[in-house]
């Protein structure tokens, strides 16, 4: 039977389950979204692409709210989603708080699709996100030969609740131990530019002189353009190199070729691979328990031909 006629039969097959004798199925699928905090441009941009990427779907309906920041609102949103009977949880949570909100709905039998950061334990359907632990390991390497091994650095960290902030963070302190790069201030600026600020006020306050800071990796591209900025209204911005993580094209990728930031690291944010993840579930197709999505580096050298992979 060639592919056609196989799929046309699916398709009289769900029709008849659907009780509508004759008639093609015209079931359509409901997709609750919960974005953490659509106000920071990555998610915006996620929220986006979960918008475009579903508007390719006919049979899709996207419901997206978004947390603005706030534990409890997020995890209402998945209760709200339970009670609606949704066909699919969509989720990029705040922190790890929203493990036992995200586990409730897979034990209610709702398919839980989870994006970046992580809950913990295994109660949800699928895991979609970049490699943080090798983003931090790749930025270590980056920043102990951009440094010819040896400087100290700032380390703006994201939000210690949430696990990209430590694996953005161990494998990048690995990277540099056995050279002389050394971390001479650390905080955490909770993923929010407007913190990354006021920590970076903190950390020239603390090393005042000129020259004592060689370079800041900020664990996303808000942060390392926050400190980029408050080093430049300080006098200091010349001193130092700026390393950051996201690499959006308007915002990481632009900051590059203006010469704000040396380098950024790619953190793609999976939307796409979410609403194909929830075709095939809808399709009873079996989905990976987790898909690991790849990075790139931009510096000022590659930009211009698309930056380059790096990492397994
Ligand atoms: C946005 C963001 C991104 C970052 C990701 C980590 O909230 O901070 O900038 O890469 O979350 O989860």
């Amino acid at each position: 039977m060639n592919r056609r006629c196989f799929l046309s039969m699916g398709v009289a097959v769900l029709g008849l389950a659907g009780g509508a004798l004759g008639q093609e199925a015209k079931k359509t699928y409901t997709i609750g979204f919960s974005q953490c905090n659509s106000a920071e441009p990555w998610r915006a941009q996620m929220d986006a692409d979960m918008k475009a990427a579903a508007k390719g779907h006919v049979e899709i309906r996207l419901v997206a709210k978004d947390a603005q920041n706030d534990r409890a609102r997020q995890m209402s949103h998945v209760k709200e989603f339970v009670t609606a009977k949704v066909d699919a949880i969509v989720i990029s949570p705040l922190d790890t708080s929203l493990t036992q909100a995200v586990a409730e709905a897979f034990d209610a039998g709702i398919p839980v699709i989870v994006l970046d950061r992580k809950v913990l334990g295994d109660k949800y359907t699928v895991f979609i996100g970049a490699d943080n632990r090798v983003i931090g390991a790749e930025v270590g390497k980056w920043v102990a030969k951009a440094l010819g091994g040896e400087g100290n650095v700032v380390e703006l960290k994201g939000l210690s609740s949430s696990t990209p902030a430590a694996d953005r963070s161990e494998p990048f302190r690995e990277a540099i131990k056995g050279t002389k790069v050394k971390v001479v201030y650390d905080a955490d600026m909770e993923w929010l530019k407007s913190k990354a600020r006021e920590k970076m006020q903190a950390a020239l306050a603390r090393n005042p002189e000129t020259g004592s800071i060689q370079l800041v990796y900020g664990a996303n591209d808000p942060a390392a353009i926050a400190a980029y900025e408050v080093a430049k209204d300080a006098g200091r911005e010349k001193e130092m190199k700026f390393v950051g993580v996201d690499a959006l094209p308007n915002e990481g990728i632009e900051a590059v070729r203006k010469g704000i930031l040396d380098a950024t690291f790619e953190y793609p944010n999976g939307a796409r691979e979410a609403v194909a993840t929830a075709l095939d579930v809808f399709a009873g197709r079996t989905a990976p328990k987790s898909i690991t999505l790849g990075t790139r580096l931009y510096t000022k050298e590659n930009v211009d031909k698309g930056g380059e992979k790096v990492g397994p």
